[in-house]
């Protein structure tokens, strides 16, 4: 009897296919960012009651580690000014979703030039009249310090640049402190890794290395290492990750590793690099491990941290990620022969994110499958609307074969 139940067993082993999160558990953490109705259970975000609960057993069947699409930014956690001004109960419900499936928990973002209020940004002391009398009333009127460039604001929901009177130095710094330890200091234990900055280097080849924010403007350059000294204070056992997209682009590569040498030097608490990965199908095994060897030369740990591979016609000119471009980039239908490229390109970079298996610790999916990606017309996920594993899926599984069998 006992002999047939174990064969019962191992027959019912072998026919469950193998998960994402268990086939590369000696190597790193596969996750995937779940949005609110996934962890509050109710219908929601493009989905109904019945598919969403589909999405969440996928999200408990493939992957170990979950990272919130958007309920622990500033304006999702924080919309007002002020102590009384939090709103945690998505972002409760987010971490008790984690900790309940034994999952990591990963908390994005602290500080970011977008989905950040207004009032983040604005003066306390009364506002001028007219801009001419803002000029001449604000010192943090345009500094001249300025060394970045490119999109900045808000960009995305509603919050356009703010244009008002701003904050002083000290008032925004006051802010993000406040801010950091109220949001780190409330799941210390239990978010043990965060995306401190998000998105702070400039765009493209020219000189400037930072992007031309308004915490670049008002508190200059030093926003990121004050920033990362905040979280520090908050949970010093907590790893903290500086986090950006377009690294693939060997111009913006440099531009991180010019700004994380000089954290470096300067002894910045900033314990891993967050590489987000918004990638289209031209991505390639030689690309991704070209990218990956120079981000290693930081001696970090590197995660990976929003993947996706855009297959929209729209999405292959660059690996950009700008929120307040999103849409374009999904448009004009998918390439020719989208899923067999989608399948290439997810075996390239997979190939070399097991070479470099020593320094990336973390593989994140930005969405759980084709329905409630934010690139959703660019079907760039493993799994498609029906929760169902595309071939990309399949070739993904090949490569971690291929790593055991040559073990
Ligand atoms: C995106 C979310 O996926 C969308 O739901 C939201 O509308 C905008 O932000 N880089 C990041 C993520 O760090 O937070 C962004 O997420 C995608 C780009």
């Amino acid at each position: 009897m006992s002999a047939l139940l174990a064969i019962t067993v191992t027959v019912r082993a072998a026919d469950k296919p193998v998960s994402l999160q268990e086939i590369f558990k000696d190597h790193f953490l596969v996750g995937t960012a779940v949005n609110r109705n996934m962890v509050t259970g109710e219908a929601g975000f493009r989905r109904s009651a019945e598919q969403s609960a589909k999405d969440v057993a996928l999200v408990k069947e493939q992957f170990n580690q979950i990272s919130p699409e958007n309920d622990l930014k500033w304006q999702l956690v924080h919309p007002r000014a002020g102590k009384d001004g939090y709103d945690f109960s998505a972002a409760d419900a987010f971490v008790n979703f984690g900790l309940s499936n034994k999952m990591t928990v990963v908390g994005h973002t602290l500080v970011w030039h977008s989905q950040t209020p207004n009032w983040v940004f604005a003066g306390t002391n009364p506002p001028p009249t007219n801009a001419t009398s803002f000029a001449a009333a604000n010192t943090n009127a345009a500094p001249t310090n300025q060394i970045g460039r490119g999109r900045f604001g808000g960009g995305f929901g509603g919050f356009g640049v703010y244009t008002g009177p701003r904050a002083s130095r000290e008032e925004l710094l006051q802010r993000m402190r406040e801010h950091i330890h109220t949001v780190v200091g409330r799941y210390k234990g239990k978010i043990k890794t965060w995306d401190v900055v998000n998105e702070a280097i400039a765009d493209g080849g020219g000189t400037n290395v930072l992007r031309n924010s308004l915490w670049l403007q008002i508190i200059g350059p030093d926003f990121i290492a004050r920033a990362f000294e905040y979280a520090h204070e908050a949970d010093p056992d907590a790893i903290l990750r500086y986090n950006d997209y377009g690294l693939e682009n060997p111009a913006k590569r440099k531009k991180l590793i010019t700004l994380i040498k000089s954290l470096q030097a300067q002894k910045v608490p900033v314990h891993a690099i967050g590489s987000q990965a918004h990638l289209n199908v031209s991505i390639n095994f030689e690309k991704m491990d070209e990218t990956l060897t120079e981000i290693a030369t930081l001696g970090l740990p590197i995660h990976i941290t929003e993947l996706d591979v855009n297959s929209a016609a729209g999405g292959q000119r660059g690996f950009g990620a700008n929120v307040a471009d999103n849409a374009a980039t999904t448009q004009g239908g998918l390439v020719t022969d989208a899923e067999k490229k989608l399948a290439d390109a997810y075996a390239g970079i997979f190939r070399a994110f097991l070479k470099h298996r020593d320094s990336v610790k973390m593989v994140t999916f930005w969405g759980v499958n084709d329905a409630n990606s934010w690139r959703s017309q660019g079907k760039p996920l493993l799994f498609d609307v029906n929760a169902q594993p595309k071939p990309a899926f399949d070739a993904v599984m090949v490569e971690a074969k291929n790593i055991s069998a040559a073990k």
